[in-house]
């Protein structure tokens, strides 16, 4: 075996999931973040993670107001989740930006793509320092899904955004 290094091996481990975490803003609007480190923690209770950049904005609105829904974006909606994961929402409305079109979810103020396979909608239970990142640890709520909608991943690393069959 030769050795590499992380970035390298997240290349190799392609497709690797892809999430829209999705952030209430002030102004009452969303903001949409491309995020792929997220993970499954625990089914009984319902719990999820996800790392993002200790920069980033969609981290500065669920560290202030706790309430988050991660997304798995479907099939038609792909360029836009690769414009989601190039700006900040600090000072754009990246849906109205990259003309993604929005619905709401039952229990929740906090819209999210229409072209959605599955939402979790969480609560911030605790988030942790981890190098460069904060890891956001949540307890799940409730989940929605549309089995028509065809699911995201991340190809070649984070270069590429495409559907399972797409990237092969
Ligand atoms: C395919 C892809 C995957 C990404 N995965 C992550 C990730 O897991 N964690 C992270 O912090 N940023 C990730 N990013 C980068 C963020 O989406 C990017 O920093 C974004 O500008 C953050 O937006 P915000 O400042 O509005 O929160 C990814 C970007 C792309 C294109």
């Amino acid at each position: 075996m030769q050795q590499i290094n992380l970035p390298k091996a997240s290349a190799l481990t392609s497709p690797n999931p892809v999430t829209l975490v999705c952030t209430p803003k002030p102004d009452g609007t969303t903001n949409l973040a491309t995020v792929s480190w997220w993970t499954y923690l625990s089914f009984n209770p319902s719990m999820i993670a996800y790392a993002m950049a200790k920069t980033s904005y969609s981290g500065e609105m669920v560290r202030g107001n706790k309430k988050v829904v991660l997304t798995i974006p479907g099939a038609a909606i792909k360029d836009a989740v690769m414009g989601c994961g190039m700006s900040t929402g600090r000072d754009t409305n990246k849906a109205e930006k990259l003309g993604i079109e929005m619905q709401s979810i039952p229990g929740s103020d906090i819209q999210i793509p229409t072209h959605t396979r599955v939402a979790i909608h969480c609560t911030l239970k605790e988030y942790h320092e981890v190098g460069d990142h904060y890891l956001y640890i949540c307890n799940v709520d409730q989940v929605f899904a549309d089995e028509n909608e065809e699911a995201l991943f991340a190809w070649n690393g984070y270069a590429r955004i495409a559907t399972a069959k797409q990237g092969e």
